[in-house]
């Protein structure tokens, strides 16, 4: 179907559903579109085109998509205030993100990607988020480098990720911490301009103040942006050493339930076990961490998340540890991971055989 949509006009299509520009200019959270392009709006996810000059989309839409028109533009004015500073401090520049869950955090880091990029630089965005990952699978913290705009960051291709096997912060403090320290240390070695850190949306109470200024502490970014509605980051500020730079949620924008939330987690770990098969992993070739797990507890019918890597530090993937294979001394994992792992990292996020989240 075609939707004609007059300039200074902005179509809100909710997924899932794909958009093709026929005629016109539009652009998604600064991204021009080419007319080449079909920008796919994953379900759960709400995409803004804001229309340039008279537009015609072609959409095929999927169940439960919506499509709607408003005036004007979706993206707050605030969002280009802190680009010139950005853009006129020494390389590399790390930017943080900062906002409660919901508040428009991913959107305002692909904002600052597409506005950042000029042909010339390198962009690394740094995903913090465990719970609602963009570019890795949920459960890991992840970048990725980018020299192009990008609809969304989940259109990013992930260079490498640490896995934390946990969906929220608060269960794995340490280990976040550690993740993203090893991340930052990897991205400074491949000469980027811009680092781009998005971070999770707990930002209330003392143990999410001690975690964010202890982040802070550690990755030192040269600048940070707090995205906030009215006053969520009131609590967190006063304990941050320098400036937060605030700029506003979009009025538009979708709000997701828990269940929805746990649906875009699933999408994640499909997303990286895509033509996976089950694989046996000879225990005696393999690390497995944490060494002391007390594996004589594990429930095979709830399938463990778990991160594999080779050698180095280098992620190759996720799996689900199915099985343990006591006579052949093998621990059976369904991945889509077609080199051999040498160390295997357990996490606590149990999947069934649809890889579906399995609460308790
Ligand atoms: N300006 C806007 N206009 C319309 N929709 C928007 C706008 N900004 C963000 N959205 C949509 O609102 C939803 C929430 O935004 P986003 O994912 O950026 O928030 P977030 O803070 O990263 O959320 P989370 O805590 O889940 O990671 C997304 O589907 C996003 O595409
Ligand atoms: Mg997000």
């Amino acid at each position: 179907m075609q939707q004609t949509v007059e300039s200074n006009r902005t179509l809100l299509v909710d997924g899932p559903a794909s958009v093709k520009l026929v005629s016109g200019r539009s652009e998604v959270f600064g991204c021009r579109i080419r007319q080449t392009q079909r920008v796919v709006v994953r379900e759960g996810k709400r995409l803004p085109f804001y229309v340039l000059e008279k537009a015609t989309f072609d959409l095929s839409v999927g169940p439960n998509a919506i499509l709607s028109e408003t005036s004007g533009n979706t993206v707050p004015n605030s969002w280009g205030k802190p680009l010139e500073s950005i853009r006129n401090m020494r390389k590399p520049v790390v930017v943080m993100v900062l906002g409660k869950a919901d508040s428009g955090k991913s959107s305002y880091c692909t904002f600052l990607v597409n506005n950042l990029v000029d042909g010339k630089c390198r962009i690394a965005v740094l995903d913090g988020d465990v719970g609602q990952s963009d570019i890795g699978p949920s459960g890991t913290v992840s970048y990725a480098l980018s020299s192009k705009q990008i609809a969304e960051l989940y259109d990013l291709k992930l260079e490498n990720a640490f896995f934390v096997g946990v969906t929220s912060p608060i269960m794995a403090l340490d280990r976040t911490l550690d993740g993203m320290i090893a991340m930052l240390a990897e991205i400074n070695q491949k000469a980027v301009d811009f680092v781009i850190v998005n971070s999770d949306g707990w930002v209330q109470g003392e143990i999410a103040i001690r975690y964010k200024t202890a982040l802070i502490k550690e990755l030192k970014p040269d600048i940070i942006v707090g995205v906030q509605a009215q006053d969520e980051l009131n609590d967190l500020i006063p304990y941050i050493d320098q400036k937060v730079v605030l700029v506003e949620t979009p009025s538009s924008l979708s709000q997701r339930t828990a269940e929805k939330r746990k649906m875009l987690r699933e999408m994640t770990y499909m997303r990286y076990l895509k033509d996976s098969k089950l694989r046996s992993y000879p225990t005696n070739k393999l690390v497995v961490e944490p060494r002391n797990t007390p594996l004589e507890k594990w429930e095979p019918e709830k399938g463990l998340l778990v991160g594999l890597f080779d050698f180095g530090n280098q992620f190759l993937g996720i799996g689900v540890l199915r099985e343990i294979d006591q006579r052949k001394k093998a621990l059976k994992v369904q991945a889509a991971v077609l080199s051999e792992p040498s160390r295997i990292v357990l996490g606590r996020v149990r999947l069934d055989e649809n890889f579906r989240e399995i609460q308790g």
